[in-house]
């Protein structure tokens, strides 16, 4: 995506409806008579209201006014000195990105010019999935407490009552929560009122990780800047466009990129080893800080270019969905309680704005196919085929070679050993309140039920229920499972069960060496 389909004005199509069914006339209704009411058999022209009704969705709840275009981020150097992400160590790589920029508080159809800050988000499309890079112009933020975030943005949207933006409200604000200011301070520059949407740099402003395979990691901020400089407008200037062009920023740019005039940024990653950070200033979770740069010099890894507009501006733009949680192996979040609230929030609004399935939306859907066990729900474009819907096992059976399964279900990323240590021991594949191997546990109590609670006639139904189940399964493999598994609950039910379905006899679940044990963890099949 974008698909360089392009509907061309003379590609010679017929006029349909949207089922495809060709139509007269646009203007055509089906009425009785010349001059009687019209028809409810008329799927054309219901259609057209029914649609035009339902055109706007809900306009994003900040950062609603903004301009995209597309181009592509080429790695120059490489950084495997500090990490194994592959995005950083290809020099000469290219992927493909797309790009919104936005102003903050107002809303769709307030002028580009207004001071606030800029919104420069960045999808970038690499071999193992989409980073999104969701930044603003400044380095720094308004808040380092989460919870204040809607409370701030209230001050600078609508009073309740009279409907107006209100200074009362947001210097009310401002002024008792003091980390604001360095923010503060940028906006009332000419930062805040930047000369269009491509002549300005773009900051991570949280703290990330940039993890290696050896589980060690730098925190790290990144820096775009803008290879033309970061052009400003006054405040007489900006106000006199805010009239004379509400539109200025999205126009700037889309006849930029159209007289072939690219927008390029240098692309820096900051960095501090965790050493450092014990004996930085200031806390490296703060996003009202910055990093001095003598300090912490800039090293460049990358290009950033703007070389395409949009055909669509609401397929490609519009409908784009950037969530800071959309992460890469080894580019990782940091505890920067801003940004874990931000993981949260974006896809939390995006399946609002959007719908469940926002990431099968063409700007969304990232150049490797996507397999995991989400189905259905509203327009699901790429449902995945025939591919399985469920995960028999931690590591099922098939898996064990990691060639993927006979089947179709996506084989496992080989991840790193160590991948738990880096995250402090905080992630595992399951949490689980009973060791696995204590198989005397999970089967003691289905024994007692079979052996000391059910009576002859119970069993014997169990047995043939079963059997009208389990007799149907087509696997020989997965029958043999079922069967051990039932072994291990108690051998004569087993065996009732495998006499009943004419299969052979299984042993019960054992767990033999401690290599096996581990592996029995993972995988009750692999203990057969
Ligand atoms: C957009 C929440 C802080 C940059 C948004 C949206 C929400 C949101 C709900 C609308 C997204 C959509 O509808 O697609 C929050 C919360 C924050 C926070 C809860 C803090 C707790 C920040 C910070 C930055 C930032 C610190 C930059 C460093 C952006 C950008 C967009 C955006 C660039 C527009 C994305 C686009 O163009 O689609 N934010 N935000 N936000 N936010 Fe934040």
């Amino acid at each position: 995506m974008p698909s360089k389909q392009v509907f061309e004005a003379t590609d010679g199509a017929v006029y349909t409806t949207s089922n495809g069914a060709p139509v007269a006339h646009p203007y055509a209704a089906e009425r009785v008579g010349p001059f009687g009411p019209l028809l409810l058999q008329d799927f054309h022209h219901i259609d057209l209201l029914a649609h035009f009704g339902r055109e706007r969705i809900p306009e994003r709840v900040v950062h609603a006014k903004g301009a995209g275009a597309h181009g592509y981020f080429e790695t120059t150097h490489d950084l495997s000195d500090i990490t194994s992400c592959k995005l950083f160590t290809s020099v000469g790589q290219k992927v493909r990105s797309t790009v919104r920029f936005s102003t903050v508080g107002g809303e769709n159809g307030s002028a580009d010019t207004a001071r606030d800050p800029r919104g420069f988000a960045i999808k970038l499309r690499t071999e193992e999935g989409n980073l999104d890079w969701v930044f603003n112009n400044t380095p720094v933020f308004f808040i380092r407490d989460p919870a204040k975030f809607p409370h701030f943005i209230h001050t600078q949207k609508r009073d309740p009552q009279t409907h107006l933006k209100d200074p009362d409200m947001f210097w009310d604000y401002l002024s008792q929560n003091p980390e604001s200011a360095h923010q503060v301070m940028i906006l009332f520059s000419d930062r805040g009122t930047p000369d269009g949407y491509h002549n300005m740099h773009g900051y991570s402003g949280h703290t990330f990780k940039l993890v290696k395979d050896d589980g060690s990691f730098v925190y790290t901020q990144i820096h775009l800047i803008a290879d033309g400089g970061f052009k400003t407008f006054d405040n007489a200037t900006a106000t006199r466009l805010a009239g004379e062009n509400p539109e200025y920023g999205i126009q700037s740019l889309f006849e930029t990129i159209e007289a072939g005039k690219f927008p390029s940024w240098t692309v820096y990653v900051q960095t501090m080893t965790p050493a450092q950070a014990e004996k930085f200033r200031y806390n490296v979770l703060d996003l009202t800080k910055i990093w001095s740069h003598k300090e912490f010099p800039l090293r460049p890894v990358g290009k950033f270019v703007l070389n395409e507009n949009p055909q669509n501006y609401f397929a490609e733009v519009e409908q784009a969905a950037f969530s800071p949680s959309h992460l890469i192996p080894y580019f990782e979040a940091t505890a920067d309680p801003v940004l874990q609230s931000r993981l949260f929030s974006y896809p939390d609004t995006h399946r609002h704005r959007l719908g469940v399935n926002y990431n099968q939306l063409p700007v969304n859907t990232p150049l490797n196919p996507v397999a995991n066990f989400q189905r259905d729900g509203p327009m699901a474009f790429n449902n995945q085929g025939a591919r399985p819907n469920y995960q028999s096992s931690i590591t099922p059976l098939t898996f064990l070679n990691n060639k993927g399964s006979s089947h179709g279900t996506p084989r496992d990323y080989e991840r790193q050993a160590n991948h738990e240590n880096w995250l402090s021991g905080a992630f595992w594949d399951l949490s689980e309140i009973t060791e696995r191997m204590e198989l005397k546990l999970d089967f003691e109590q289905p024994r007692a039920l079979y052996q000391q609670v059910m009576d002859d006639t119970a069993k014997a139904h169990l047995v043939s229920n079963l059997a009208g189940h389990v007799g149907a399964i087509k696997s020989a493999e997965v029958k043999a499972r079922t069967l051990s598994y039932f072994a291990s609950v108690d051998q004569s039910l087993s065996d009732r069960l495998a006499q009943a379905i004419g299969a052979p006899t299984a042993k019960p679940f054992a767990v033999k060496s401690a290599s096996e044990a581990l592996r029995f963890k993972h995988n009750i099949g692999a203990a057969l």
